[in-house]
């Protein structure tokens, strides 16, 4: 049979048809933009999900549509869909990357305490997570606060589309804030700190459950839906990042570091989210909001200029001799800073500075931004030799080597990067008993083409270039308050 892996991203949704054996028969995508009403906001409407999920699965589905044995899902994490009791969106979806809530964070961890968010759900409040956003919600739009009947994760409502069961996985359910990660179950003691029933919160599942069959009036017949996980949780599946201490790296609209974990834990500042995993074990995650994206808006927006590989022609022979730094905060920084206000910054520019200096300057911010979780696993323990690479940025050669000797680890190229969606159709596969286990279809299906090794001249230079960007932010922090 085939299947199909949906990955509900920021900038687009992502479809993947994939055979059982892995090959890839189709993809296709629709775009929709984020909207920035104000300030720190981010938002986007959730009928332009669904207006993409159609387009997709059509796209898809011509001509196969007895073939598809199962749908499944990566999805964007964090964000607020929020349905009144005649299922309707009651406003747009409030991001993960959305930085309103910087009152609420603090709250949320000063007055009712880090300690305590930490035992009842094995995290902290970070301003795009999902609790932070009710309590903003309740105080500034009561009435669409007073009228939700429903609180779903943005993957949850393409499954209540699909299928009308209201239901979420535990994944995607640990960056809300509202989930006991550890016994996995909704923190009653969360919901009552945050004014919300559990309830009006999804039936929990893990992301193999299968949740029903397609309704009747999509023409799948015998497509199947499973729950799916949050996006990065799912990159992990497609990428085979599921045994204790391996580690993928996702370069898209965020920047994350994924390592997978037997046992529970939770670092000791709770800088890297603990979060389930959809092997039924843990994971603990560092996010930078600003990744493949930064590099977008320089290329983009900033230079006009969609040739991405000529920015930084003659780059590679200059690796760790860079004088330019690039602080990629362009949305406030999640991990480790939990800072909504920081932004981004060139630092070091000279008459003689050009523009291909600060291409390159672009892709090692972000790298550094991610060393900076990196080091946070480091500094508990984990060892972290090598790591796959997912999402649009892991298409770049230079971004590979770059990482590579930035990070000092071994960087693992796949024979897809399309982490969340291939993800997405494995779960479908299991969920659907095509293979017995998660493992025996990462093990069928998840091969490296090719290893990029860090060279020891150049980890050398990108050390001390590293300890120079661990200053810039502390120097310019009370800056950005001010800004
Ligand atoms: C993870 C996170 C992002 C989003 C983006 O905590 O916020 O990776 O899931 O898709």
């Amino acid at each position: 049979m085939n299947y199909i892996g949906i990955d509900l991203g920021t900038s687009s949704i992502k479809g993947l048809l994939v055979t059982e054996k892995g090959k890839i028969l189709n993809e296709a995508s629709y775009m929709y933009d984020v909207s920035y009403p104000a300030p720190n906001y981010s938002e986007q409407n959730p009928e332009d999900w669904i207006a993409g999920l159609k387009y997709v699965l059509n796209k898809l589905c011509d001509n196969v549509r007895n073939t598809i044995g199962g749908i499944s899902f990566g999805g964007q994490m964090h964000g607020l869909v929020i349905l009144d009791e005649n299922d309707k969106v009651i406003r747009p979806c409030i991001l993960w990357n959305d930085g309103r809530t910087e009152e609420e964070t603090k709250y949320l961890n000063e007055v009712i305490g880090k300690k305590k968010l930490s035992d009842l759900t094995a995290n902290i409040a970070f301003a795009g997570f999902t609790a932070p956003k009710l309590l903003w919600l309740a105080k500034n739009e009561p009435e669409n606060f007073k009228r939700i009947n429903k609180i779903m994760l943005p993957k949850d409502y393409l499954v209540y589309y699909l299928t009308g069961k209201f239901v979420s996985d535990y994944s995607d359910a640990s960056g809300t804030l509202f989930f006991d990660v550890k016994n996995k179950k909704w923190s009653n003691e969360m919901c009552d700190i945050c004014g919300i029933k559990p309830s009006q919160l999804p039936q929990l599942c893990s992301g193999l459950d299968v949740v029903g069959k397609v309704k009747e009036k999509f023409n799948l017949p015998n497509a199947i839906v499973s729950a799916g996980a949050g996006d990065n949780a799912a990159a992990a599946i497609g990428t085979g990042t599921i045994f204790d201490g391996s580690c993928n790296i996702s370069l898209g609209t965020s920047g994350t570091v994924f390592i997978s974990s037997d046992k529970f834990a939770v670092d000791k500042n709770n800088s890297l989210h603990s979060f389930a995993h959809t092997t039924g074990k843990f994971s603990l995650m560092g996010c930078i909001l600003s990744a493949a994206s930064a590099n977008k808006w320089w290329l983009e927006d900033i230079l006009s200029t969609d040739d991405y590989s000529g920015s930084v022609r003659g780059m590679e022979e200059k690796l760790g001799e860079n004088t330019i730094y690039f602080l990629p905060y362009l949305s406030g920084e999640r991990s480790p800073h939990n800072d909504v206000n920081a932004r981004g910054a060139f630092v070091g520019l000279a008459i003689n500075s050009r523009r291909q200096e600060m291409s390159l300057a672009v892709l090692e911010g972000v790298s550094f931004a991610l060393r900076d979780c990196v080091e946070i696993a480091r500094k508990e323990g984990v060892v972290i030799p090598k790591s796959t690479l997912c999402g649009g940025g892991a298409k770049s050669s230079l971004w590979q080597k770059i990482l590579a000797n930035v990070l000092n680890m071994d960087i693992c190229l796949l024979e897809t990067e399309q982490g969340p969606s291939y993800g997405g159709a494995m779960l479908a596969m299991v969920a659907n008993k095509e293979y017995a286990t998660i493992e025996d279809a990462v093990n069928e299906l998840v091969k490296v083409r090719k290893v990029i090794k860090p060279d020891p001249a150049i980890v050398e230079k990108y050390e001390k270039k590293y300890q120079t960007f661990k200053q810039i932010y502390p120097n310019l922090k009370d800056i950005y308050k001010i800004l």
